[in-house]
C-alpha cells in the first residue's frame, strides 16, 4: 500500500473517539506519527492500545489555552514539528434558544470555536512548509438547526476562519480546509444529554431523509481527511468538503 503521509507528524484533537480516532488510525496506516488529544481516560487508553506505542496520546482539554500550549510543547519535544493538524474536538448539546444561559454558551463556544481557533494558532510555530490544517464543521453550519444555535454558529465561524486563514497562511505554503459531516455513526452522535428516545427519533429521521438511507461511517470521513492532509489535495485550500451522502441538498 502506498503510504501517503510517510514522515509526517499529525495532531488530531478528539482523536480518542469517532471521526478523530478513525482518522488517527488511517493516518498511522499511511505512515504518519500521530498525536491525539481527548479528555476521557478510558477511551484514551483504548486508543493508545489501538494506535500502538508510537502514538503520542495526551489527556488534554482543548477548550483550555494552557492545555493547548502544553500539547504543542509536548509535540515540540517529541517530534520537533507538525505537518498536519485536524482540529476536530467538539461538543454538541441541544437547548432551545430561549433557555441558553452564559455557562451553556461558554461551554460549547469554548471548545467548538475558541478551542479550535487557538489550536490552529498555537500550532503555527511548529508547522512546516506545505502543512495541512483541517477543522471539522457540520452541515448544520449551512442549514438551520433548531436547538443547536450555539453549536451551528460555532461551526459556521470555523467555515469563515478557514477562508481567512487559507489566505493569511498561503505564503507559508500552508493549506487550510474544513470537512463538513452530515449524520455519522459515532459515539458522539446523540451524546446530547437528552433522553434516549429523543436521540432515537433523530436517528430515524436522519435515516429517512438520507438519500442513501443510512448514516455515514467515521472511516468515510477519515478518507476525506486523508485526501486533505496529503499532497493529493495540493491545490485545495480555503474550502469545505461536505461528507453527508447528499442529505443537505434535499429540499424536504
Ligand atoms: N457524528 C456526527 O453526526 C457529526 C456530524 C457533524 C459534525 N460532527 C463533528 O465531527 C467531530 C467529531 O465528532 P464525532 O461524531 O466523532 O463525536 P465523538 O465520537 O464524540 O468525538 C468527539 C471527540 O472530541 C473530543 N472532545 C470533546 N471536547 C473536548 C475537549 N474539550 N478537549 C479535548 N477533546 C474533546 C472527545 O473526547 P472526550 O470524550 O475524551 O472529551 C471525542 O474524542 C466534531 O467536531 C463534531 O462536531 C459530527
Amino acid at each position: 500500500m502506498e503510504q501517503k503521509l510517510l514522515g509526517k507528524t499529525a495532531l488530531i484533537t478528539g482523536g480518542n473517539s469517532g471521526i478523530g480516532l478513525a482518522t488517527a488510525r488511517l493516518f498511522r496506516d499511511h505512515g504518519a506519527q500521530v498525536v491525539i488529544t481527548g479528555r476521557e481516560a478510558a477511551t484514551l487508553q483504548q486508543s493508545r492500545e489501538l494506535l500502538g506505542g508510537e502514538a503520542l496520546v495526551l489527556q488534554r482539554d482543548m477548550g483550555r489555552l494552557d492545555d493547548i500550549e502544553l500539547t504543542m510543547a509536548d509535540i515540540k519535544q517529541r517530534f520537533g514539528k507538525l505537518d498536519i493538524v485536524f482540529a476536530n474536538a467538539a461538543i454538541a448539546r441541544p437547548a432551545p434558544f430561549a433557555l441558553i444561559d452564559e455557562a451553556h454558551f461558554d461551554d460549547i463556544a469554548g471548545v467548538d470555536f475558541k478551542g479550535v481557533f487557538f489550536t490552529l494558532q498555537k500550532a503555527l510555530p511548529l508547522l512546516q512548509e506545505g502543512a495541512s490544517l483541517m477543522v471539522t464543521t457540520s452541515i448544520s453550519n449551512q442549514k438551520g438547526s433548531p436547538n443547536f444555535s450555539v453549536y451551528a454558529a460555532c461551526k459556521a465561524a470555523l467555515r469563515s476562519l478557514v477562508q481567512t486563514l487559507s489566505l493569511e497562511l498561503a505564503d507559508r505554503g500552508i493549506r487550510v480546509n474544513a470537512i463538513s459531516p452530515g449524520p455519522i455513526d459515532t459515539p458522539g452522535f446523540g451524546r446530547w444529554e437528552v433522553p434516549d428516545d429523543v436521540v432515537q427519533a433523530a436517528r430515524l429521521e436522519f435515516e429517512r431523509k438520507s438519500p442513501f438511507k443510512r448514516f455515514g461511517t467515521a472511516e468515510e470521513v477519515a478518507r476525506v481527511a486523508l485526501f486533505l492532509a496529503c499532497a493529493d489535495s495540493s491545490y485545495v485550500a480555503g474550502t469545505e468538503i461536505v461528507v453527508d451522502g447528499a442529505i443537505s441538498t434535499a429540499l424536504l
